[in-house]
This record gives structure tokens, C-alpha cells and sequence, in this order.
């Protein structure tokens, strides 16, 4: 295990006999093994290019079973003038080679850092790898797109809570108390606070409706879009979803301002300028004549296409705003009229970007994100096109 081969001292019970001569001798050739040791240790020392060597030579030196303990342990055998000698050059030996290690070993983890730096350099001038980096939701594209469409149009951007109260969500837009149009809307209540009245999660958009004319005088111009919910989940439901809204409010507007302004929108929208639409009598509580919108459609051949063919596909729900809606919110009737009107964000994504099931919109699938997803970079504009 040893490569240097060293002599071990003669010990007192040596058979030889101890004259002063013969003791020096010894001593001296110890000393020179000793320095031999020491030279051979310093350049494997010095010759370890690794820590895994360098602690090789550590327990062959100094290990347990190593030179320099074995060495040590003689001196218990040694006469005291061979100690007196010995003990200090074997001391001062143990710790000049325990320093060199020490000295050597962080060399070496100096330069391993050094390697590891080197190696993992990133050059930040390098363009980016090319990995995927994040795109815009469809839902953020198309109600960016309708934003656009409607700024063009000359309509204002409002927001509202999706924590509304009672009034707001329904007794202003003229649904009685116990009207069965609450439940119809399969409402999200909060527990009914210390005053009794209880909040809710909007089930459309129609109160931003009331928070504008509340606090604003008209005329109004405005559209607000956000999230919505219901109590309701299947293949064409989720219980959050997105709506987005419609409001005029002026001394003249018409049923035919209504109609002229939702068809323009929906044009823009499908970007197909042909677009044929049909109004249909509904039923809302906040509007009177109240009116659902369809678009022709083809489901011939197994896909959806918008804009000609045979069928007819209901996209949004419109009419003259109620003069009950009016007065809570402190316009008179007889000066203010409106039209309102509100669909879902959602459908008209799905629609024009031909995605089949509503519930991936909300699934976070990184798949379904970077297939529907849109690039941040292109935003939609008029000029090059909205879609
Ligand atoms: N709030 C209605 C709904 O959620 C849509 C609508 C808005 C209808 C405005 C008429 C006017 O179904």
C-alpha cells in the first residue's frame, strides 16, 4: 500500500547493540527515508487532479492505517534520544503534509467551480431558444377583438365586480322579487350578510349596466365584458363563463339603431360582411320589445361555418331597455331611452375559431393553449383585420 518504503525505527528491544554511533546512523537514515516520504507525498500531492487522488493519498499518508500513524505509533518503542528526535520531525511532518492537502484540496474545488462555471455559462446576447413562450387565450383574443370592433364604434369600456349585490344583478333590471327569472338564472348566493341582503356572483353582465347609468348621465355609449356564472356544467355549460354587454342610452335611439349596430358588431366580428341575420321575439325582463339574434349558418358536412346556408344559430340577446330599468336608476323614461344587448364570449370564440368543446376552454391544457393560443405580438386591429 505504501509506496515508500520506509524503515521502521529500531525499537530498544532491538538485539543490536545501542551505541551512539549505530543510534545516529539510524536516525540519519530514518531521516532521509522520512524525507523521501516526504518529497514522494508532496508530488502526488501536487500531481492529484481530482479530489477522489488526492483523498487516495491522504489515507495511504495519514489514513489510520497510513504511513504516518504507523509511524507515530513507534514512537512509544523509541529510546528517548530517538523520540527526542523522531516525535517533532514526525509532528512537523504530519502537519506540512496535512496543510499541502488542505492547500491542494481547495485548489482543486476552486478549479471545479471555475469548470462548472464554465460550463454553464449562458451567453445572454444569444437569441432565445425556440421554445414556446406564452400566447393569448382565445377568450382574451376575442374579447379583445370585440373591444376593438366597439371602440371603432365609438362605445366606452366599463368594468364591474363579479361579487354583486341583489339590486344590481336583478331588482334594478326589473326582475320582481320571487320572479321565477331568478332562478332561471341558477344563482351563486353568498350567506346572507348582517343587514339580511344577500351577494351573489353576477349571472350576467347586465348589472354594469345599472353601476353606468348610476353613475354617469347620459348619453352612454358603453360595453363591459367579464366573467359570469351559473349554477350549471355540461358539454355546452361551465358554471363561470364569459359575457359581454351593451349599452346606449340617448334621447332618440330605436329598435333600428339596435338592429343596425349588433349586426355591424357581428359582421366585424365572423369578418364576413354578407352576413345574414334574423331578429326573434324574446322574453327578458330588463328590455321591452326584448329580441334574440340568430345567424345563418351551415351544419352541413359536419362542420359549423357562420354566415350562409340553411340553418340558423341564436348568438345574442338585445332590446329596448326597460323604462323600469330607467327609473332605478334615476333616468326618466320619458327623456332617456336605450337599447341593450349581451351574449357569450365564450360561444362566439368557439364559433369563430372552430373549438369543439367549451370545457377545455378552462382546462389549462398546455396542448390546447399553444394549438388555440394566439401570439402576443399580433394584436387584433381593424385595419389588419380582427381575426
Ligand atoms: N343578460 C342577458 C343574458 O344573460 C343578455 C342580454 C343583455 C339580453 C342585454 C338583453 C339585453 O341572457
Amino acid at each position: 500500500m505504501n509506496r515508500t518504503p520506509l524503515s521502521q525505527p529500531t525499537s530498544r528491544s532491538d538485539s543490536s547493540p545501542v551505541n551512539g554511533g549505530a543510534k545516529g546512523r539510524l536516525m540519519t537514515s530514518q531521516t532521509s527515508d522520512l524525507d523521501t516520504f516526504e518529497h514522494e507525498t508532496r508530488a502526488r500531492i501536487a500531481a492529484s487532479t481530482d479530489e477522489a487522488a488526492l483523498e487516495a493519498v491522504r489515507v495511504e499518508a495519514l489514513g489510520k492505517q497510513g504511513a504516518l500513524p504507523g509511524l507515530m505509533r513507534t514512537l512509544g518503542q523509541m529510546s528517548p534520544q530517538e523520540r527526542a528526535v523522531m516525535g517533532p520531525r514526525l509532528n512537523g511532518l504530519r502537519d506540512s503534509i496535512v496543510e499541502a492537502i488542505a492547500v491542494k484540496r481547495a485548489a482543486l474545488a476552486e478549479a471545479a467551480l471555475e469548470a462548472r462555471l464554465k460550463a454553464e455559462a449562458v451567453d445572454v446576447t444569444l437569441p432565445a431558444p425556440p421554445a414556446y413562450r406564452g400566447a393569448i387565450h382565445p377568450i382574451s383574443r376575442v374579447m379583445e377583438e370585440l373591444a376593438r370592433i366597439c371602440g371603432e364604434m365609438g362605445f366606452t369600456l366599463e368594468e364591474g365586480p363579479d361579487i354583486e349585490t341583489d339590486f344590481n344583478n336583478f331588482t334594478a333590471l326589473n326582475f320582481p322579487e320571487k320572479h321565477p327569472a331568478r332562478d332561471m338564472h341558477d344563482t351563486f348566493f353568498f350567506h346572507p350578510g348582517p343587514d339580511g341582503t344577500r351577494r351573489l356572483l353576477r349571472t350576467h353582465t347586465s348589472p354594469v349596466q345599472v353601476r353606468t347609468m348610476l353613475k354617469q348621465k347620459p348619453p352612454i355609449r358603453m360595453i363591459c365584458q367579464g366573467r359570469t356564472y351559473r349554477c350549471d356544467s355540461d358539454a355546452t355549460h361551465t358554471p363561470m363563463f364569459h359575457q359581454m354587454e351593451g349599452l346606449v342610452i340617448d334621447r332618440t335611439t330605436n329598435m333600428a339603431d339596435l338592429k343596425g349596430t349588433v349586426t355591424a358588431l357581428v359582421r366585424a366580428f365572423f369578418e364576413v360582411d354578407e352576413l345574414i341575420v334574423r331578429f326573434r321575439p324574446h322574453f327578458f325582463p330588463f328590455t321591452e320589445p326584448s329580441a334574440e339574434m340568430d345567424v345563418r349558418c351551415d351544419r352541413s358536412g359536419g362542420q359549423l361555418k357562420i354566415g350562409t346556408g340553411a340553418d340558423w344559430l341564436e348568438i345574442l340577446g338585445c332590446g329596448m331597455v326597460h323604462p323600469n330599468v330607467l327609473r332605478a336608476c334615476g333616468l326618466d323614461p320619458e327623456e332617456w331611452q336605450g337599447y341593450a344587448f349581451g351574449f357569450g364570449v365564450d360561444r362566439m370564440a368557439m364559433l369563430k375559431y372552430a373549438i369543439p368543446d367549451l370545457r377545455d376552454m378552462f382546462a389549462n391544457d398546455v396542448r390546447w393553449l399553444r394549438h388555440y393560443g394566439f401570439s402576443p405580438y399580433v394584436l387584433p386591429g381593424l385595419a389588419e383585420g380582427v381575426g
